[in-house]
């Protein structure tokens, strides 16, 4: 979308997808995602600091799926955020890693640290976006003020925002400025890294709602509206996570609100200057 609220480059997003952050071991990834496949998921969440891209496109490969139908997020590595020639050359570089002609989101994994490249960075995913190298593009971890100053300088506004969200980390007022930016919140850490799986307060709703507490976490997620890819490697866990797309939290909503508390399980550059 353009800064005036003109649609540009439309690209469906699949709202329910598996990350794939921590699956250093060889083969680790690749094996996640063709479970993955098998259990009917569409989307996989990598980047390049995760240093498995090669093997999601292994994966694609290996399965035998159409590459129009599975989507692929990758990211720009914030140390790499540095100029626009930059930014092309590790777009391409991600592009040749995945063995893919084209990657279906790319996004600046967090705002880059030197504040003036952040309009060259961006300007040089607006040129990836034009050359079809990708078909969609967004940012991770802005804060409110980092999509303000887009409008600045952006021809197209970032179609999606990951951060962290997740039940103990529900952050209306970045949801809100992400919205008003014309992005989509996409959830990381939708289970907070695991720390918060066994909540007692939260395995108390799961009973209640006869799922698991990662199920009652996901679909949470999910409910507000956002892209949400919760990571596991463990097979069962990853029919478990989709599998919380069928299940009815609407009941008990209030009391998943509550678990609200401000708890930030990894990093968070939103509010770097
Ligand atoms: N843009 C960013 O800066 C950023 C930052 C963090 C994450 N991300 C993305 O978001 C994805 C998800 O976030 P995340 O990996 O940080 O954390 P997460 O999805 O909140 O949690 C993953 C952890 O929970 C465990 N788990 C998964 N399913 C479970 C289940 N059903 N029951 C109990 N435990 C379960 C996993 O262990 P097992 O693997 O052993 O199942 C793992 O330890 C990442 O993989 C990555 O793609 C992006």
């Amino acid at each position: 979308m353009t800064p005036d609220g003109d649609t540009a480059y439309e690209h469906e997003i699949p709202q329910f997808g598996l990350g794939v952050f921590l699956m250093s071991d060889n083969g680790e990834c690749k094996s996640a995602v063709l479970n993955a496949f098998e259990a009917g998921y569409t989307h996989i969440d990598t980047a390049r600091a995760y240093n498995n891209e090669h093997e999601v496109g292994e994966a694609v490969r290996e399965s035998g799926v159409e590459r129009e139908s599975v989507f692929i997020t990758t990211k720009l590595r914030r140390a790499h955020a540095v100029g626009y020639d930059e930014t092309i050359e590790h777009c391409r570089k991600s592009l040749k890693l995945l063995d893919m002609d084209y990657i279906d989101l790319y996004l600046v994994h967090a705002p880059p640290e030197n504040p003036e490249h952040r309009a060259p960075v961006w300007q040089a995913m607006e040129y990836c976006l034009e050359q079809g190298m990708v078909k969609s593009i967004g940012v991770s971890n802005y804060g409110p003020a980092h999509l303000e100053a887009m409008k600045g300088y952006a021809k197209y506004m970032p179609s999606v925002n990951q951060v962290e969200f997740n039940p103990w980390l529900q952050r209306p007022a970045l949801k809100q400025a992400t919205e008003a930016a014309g992005a989509k919140i996409m959830a990381y850490s939708p289970l907070a890294r695991g720390h918060k799986v066994t909540d007692p307060k939260l395995e108390k709703i799961a009973n209640e709602l006869d799922c698991t507490p990662a199920q009652v976490a996901i679909k949470f997620c999910y409910d507000e509206g956002c892209i949400t890819i919760p990571k596991s490697s463990r097979p069962e866990r990853i029919i478990e996570n989709i599998a919380s797309l069928d299940v009815d939290i609407s009941s008990h909503y209030e009391e998943i609100k509550a678990l609200e508390c401000n708890y930030v399980s990894g990093w968070d550059p939103t509010t770097e200057p």
